[in-house]
């Protein structure tokens, strides 16, 4: 088995190395090969994803991907900024699946923004559709508007648009997750207002009828914000677009209190995936080596779930992360009175011991 390792930017290549570590505590030895990514990727060759990156990305049998973005490339033109990295490995592997989980810890209940009793015991998947909408749809630009009452003016426009194919197979994948738990699935969209949240709701009904196990039900975006911070806990799964994905999985992640420990898979039709932790490249505290690396050895036991099969080995992973956390360390970003603060690599050893 083959991993591409994208460390990237900021914090991403601490946190990676950790992650490194603890497949390589496994006892198996896995191929793995690093190539540079993002900020990175435009340093070494002037862009963010350069050709034998994404060469290696193709032929690996699954991608461990750390963070990418950095100050100092925010005024590049958009082509070449970091993000386009993400979406260029997205695109170009046709990872349309991405599975988001927001799951509070019992140990860090005290570390979410809501109050104890709406939070504890919270576990829900996000399946977020990641690319198509708004974010690939054509044409977009800027232009010299023929029509409309600001008809002669500059307008920027972009195209939110979803095929019947692309609706229809991540609802398939989102239907099978929500089997697989609770058996219930929510679909979020703006269908009192967008046509193409319309054409999308009308296909999940369609869809629904091949999976009468599980209920589905609709709701709109706005009103989802606000019911994941009223009663987050009323939610399983969710599946939802591109865009409102974006938005509505860092509301859940946020949820938690520590984005520091989110995992996230993107996955095309064969379960090929990218892993990456949901957080950012933090890059204010990039080489500190206080970042949390948790989400990233939680992204590599969904790899070896999903993409390695290796559930047993992916067990194990997840095991050693409860256990370090019930011993009490803690990195700064989840850290309570009365736990033990520590760094990213003492982090690193802990989850290696515990294994
Ligand atoms: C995410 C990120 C990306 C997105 C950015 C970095 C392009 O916010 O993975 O959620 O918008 O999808
Ligand atoms: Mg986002």
């Amino acid at each position: 088995m083959k991993i591409a390792i994208l460390p990237g930017d900021g914090i991403g290549p601490e946190i990676m190395e950790q992650a490194v570590r603890v497949l390589n505590a496994l006892g198996e030895k896995f191929e793995m090969e690093t190539a540079p990514v993002g900020g990175a990727g435009y340093a070494a060759s002037g862009h963010p994803l350069p050709e034998a990156t994404l060469k290696l990305a193709k032929e690996a049998d699954a991608i461990l991907f750390g963070a990418v973005g950095d100050w100092k490339y925010d005024t590049l033109e958009r082509a070449l900024r970091p993000e386009q990295a993400i979406l260029g490995l997205r695109k170009n592997l046709g990872l349309f699946a991405n599975f988001r989980p927001a799951v509070l810890y019992p140990e860090l209940a005290g570390a979410s923004s809501l109050k104890p009793e709406v939070v504890s015991g919270l576990d829900i998947m996000i399946v977020r559709e990641l690319t198509g909408d708004i974010y690939f749809g054509q044409p977009r630009g800027v232009r010299t508007a023929v029509d409309g009452p600001f008809k002669g003016e500059q307008e920027g426009f972009d195209t939110m648009r979803y095929a019947d194919t692309e609706i229809r197979r991540i609802a398939h994948v989102a239907f099978q997750a929500a089997q697989k738990r609770s058996k219930r699935l929510t679909s979020v969209d703006k269908a009192n207002v967008l046509e193409t949240s319309q054409f999308w709701r009308n296909i999940m009904i369609e869809v629904s009828k091949e999976y009468p196990d599980v209920a589905l039900d609709h709701m709109y975006v706005d009103n989802a914000a606000m019911q994941l911070v009223r009663a987050p806990k009323a939610f399983d799964v969710i599946v939802t677009g591109n865009m409102f994905g974006d938005i509505l999985s860092d509301e859940a992640a946020m949820l938690t209190g520590s984005i520091g420990m989110l995992p996230s898979a993107s996955l095309d039709k064969n379960s090929k995936g990218l892993y990456e932790p949901s957080h950012g490249s933090a890059p204010d505290i990039a080489g500190q080596g206080i970042a949390n690396p948790l989400a990233t050895i939680l992204s590599a036991a969904m790899m070896l779930r999903y993409s390695l099969n290796r559930a047993e080995q992916a067990d194990r992973v997840e095991q050693a992360v409860k256990k370090v956390l019930a011993q009490g360390l803690r990195t700064g970003d989840i850290y309570e009175a009365g736990t033990k603060k520590v760094g990213t690599k003492e982090m690193g050893d802990a989850v290696v011991a515990a294994l």
